[in-house]
């Protein structure tokens, strides 16, 4: 039976940084180690303003107030904390590719790879290696491969541990997680994790698995989340011309048990680093293995996004009269969800991107997220140049002087604090008809009307 003493974690991001602050609060008695190749992120994890951790996660702060210094470190020392390990975790991103086979569809796995040599390379004595991002199912066979042709007499066994916390909710989702699952071939190696996890998860809820099996769950789960919220979505464009009311609708279908409540709110599309990544990757792997109406059924989820995604924007130009150009449009959000300050993917930068492109002007506030953040999602798109964003596009940090000359406001994230803003300050600095787009239905229609806005939302 291994007994698991130092445990290392390579990749200090979004799932890697509050993964193992948990596991180290958990477990006094391993010492946690987790390394990357940023510095930054490093020094921003390893900082005394607890307010400067790198991640955003209510909650997230006081974890790390308890177990920093105590059995967990943040370093940059990768090969130290590799020889050190009895067990590695490997929390790297695995982004779709954007080059080469597979371009736009499948995962990028150099990172991967990349630790998997280095593991080789560094360690001395027998390992697990936990594969704990989410990847193609049957990547294991890639990194056992790897890990085994090392000729240095080292034993590796192999796990999968793919993470469903969510972002915002990442605390709450660590510490009371619906099941955590475990997939290998080696039965000590199983038990050694499921041992870390036991320390406060009931054991009815650690499942094991073959590797297989627990790869492709993790990419189905994502799969099955994303299919909801574009399922629902589908429906909001139907409900706004028959006069049906999507929350009504979500409501009244979600009470039935079978289908149950949770996901089915319409929005402006789902954004995050996973649904569409891993959503992707399915229909390349499907494909790959001539399983063209699989394929198809799964990339109709994306294509229903984009659809909302566009359907959002256009919706904004129609209503303004059929032009932007000149006009002044406020985003209230810009992060993918609220309670993170995390953008990738964000519908946001989308619907910013078209009306971008009708010469709009947009100012945008958001709680968590920086200006530089801001401008580093509209570059990447490479739609226009980075001084045209930054001429068209300006970031502000108060909500109500940002309405300031507005012709419409758009809400993009649902942070709690925009129900409660002084509408009727925001009303008065507008030039009128007033808009407002609710992009996640999240304002008090009957209120936001008294005041004189002309409001729209979706799927009603
Ligand atoms: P992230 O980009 O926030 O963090 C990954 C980190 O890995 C980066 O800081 C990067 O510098 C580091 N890194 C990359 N290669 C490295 C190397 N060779 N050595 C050391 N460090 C290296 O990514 P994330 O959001 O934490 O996601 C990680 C994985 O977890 C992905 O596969 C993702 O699909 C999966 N996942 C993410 C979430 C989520 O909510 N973000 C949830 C479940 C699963
Ligand atoms: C999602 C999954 O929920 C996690 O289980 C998984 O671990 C993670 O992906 C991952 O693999 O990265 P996350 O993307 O952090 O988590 O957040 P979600 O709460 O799933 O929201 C995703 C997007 O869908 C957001 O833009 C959100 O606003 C949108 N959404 C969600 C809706 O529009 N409607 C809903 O009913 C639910």
């Amino acid at each position: 039976m291994h007994t698991i003493k130092n445990i290392t974690c390579i990749g200090a991001g979004y799932v890697g940084g509050p993964t193992m602050s948990v596991i180290a609060q958990k477990n006094p008695d391993i010492k946690v180690t987790v390394v990357d190749l940023n510095k930054t992120r490093i020094d921003a994890w390893n900082s005394d303003d607890l307010s400067l951790l790198p991640i955003y996660e209510p909650g997230l702060d006081s974890v790390v107030k308890e177990a920093r210094n105590r059995n967990l470190f943040f370093s940059t020392d990768v090969d130290k904390a590799i020889d050190e390990a009895d067990m590695i975790f490997i929390s790297v991103n695995t982004p779709t590719k954007t080059y080469g086979k597979g371009k736009g569809q499948a995962a990028d796995l150099k990172y991967i790879e990349l630790c998997a040599r280095q593991i080789a390379r560094v360690a001395k004595n027998d390992k697990i290696v936990v594969e704990k991002s989410t990847l193609p199912v049957r990547t294991a066979d890639a990194i056992k491969s790897i890990l085994n042709n090392t000729g240095n007499g080292v034993n590796f066994h192999i796990l999968s541990n793919p993470e469903f916390l969510a972002e915002g909710t990442a605390m709450a989702d660590l510490e009371n997680p619906d099941r955590v699952l475990i997939g290998g071939e080696n039965e000590d190696a199983i038990q050694a994790l499921v041992n870390v996890y036991a320390k406060w998860v009931p054991k009815a809820k650690i499942i094991t698995t073959n590797l297989w099996s627990s790869e492709l769950s993790k990419l189905v789960a994502n799969a099955f989340l994303a299919q909801r919220v574009s399922s629902i979505n589908s429906i909001s464009e139907l409900c706004e011309v028959t006069g049906a009311n999507v929350d009504e609708v979500a409501n009244a279908i979600g009470m039935d048990s079978r289908i149950g409540s949770k996901f089915l709110k319409a929005s402006v599309g789902f954004g995050g680093s996973c649904f569409q990544k891993d959503i992707l990757n399915l229909v390349y792997i499907a494909r790959s293995y001539n399983l063209n109406e699989v394929a198809d059924y799964w990339q109709q989820v994306i294509s229903m996004n984009d659809h909302q995604k566009q359907r959002f924007s256009s919706n904004i130009i129609k209503t303004l009269y059929n032009t932007v150009n000149g006009k002044n449009i406020v985003f209230y959000g810009w992060a993918f969800k609220k309670d993170t300050n995390d953008t990738r993917e964000s519908a946001a930068i989308y619907v910013a991107d078209h009306l971008l492109d009708e010469e709009a002007n947009i100012i945008v506030y958001d709680p968590k997220v920086s200006a530089e953040q801001v401008y580093s999602d509209l570059d990447y798109l490479g739609t226009r140049g980075p001084e045209e964003n930054r001429r068209f596009v300006t970031v502000v940090n108060n909500p109500v002087a940002a309405s300031k000359g507005a012709h419409a406001i758009a809400v993009l994230t649902e942070w709690d604090e925009f129900k409660s803003l002084d509408w009727k300050s925001i009303y008065a600095n507008m030039f009128k008809p007033a808009f407002i787009f609710d992009g996640r239905n999240v304002l008090d229609k009957n209120s936001i009307v008294e005041i004189g806005f002309s409001y729209k939302s979706i799927g009603k």
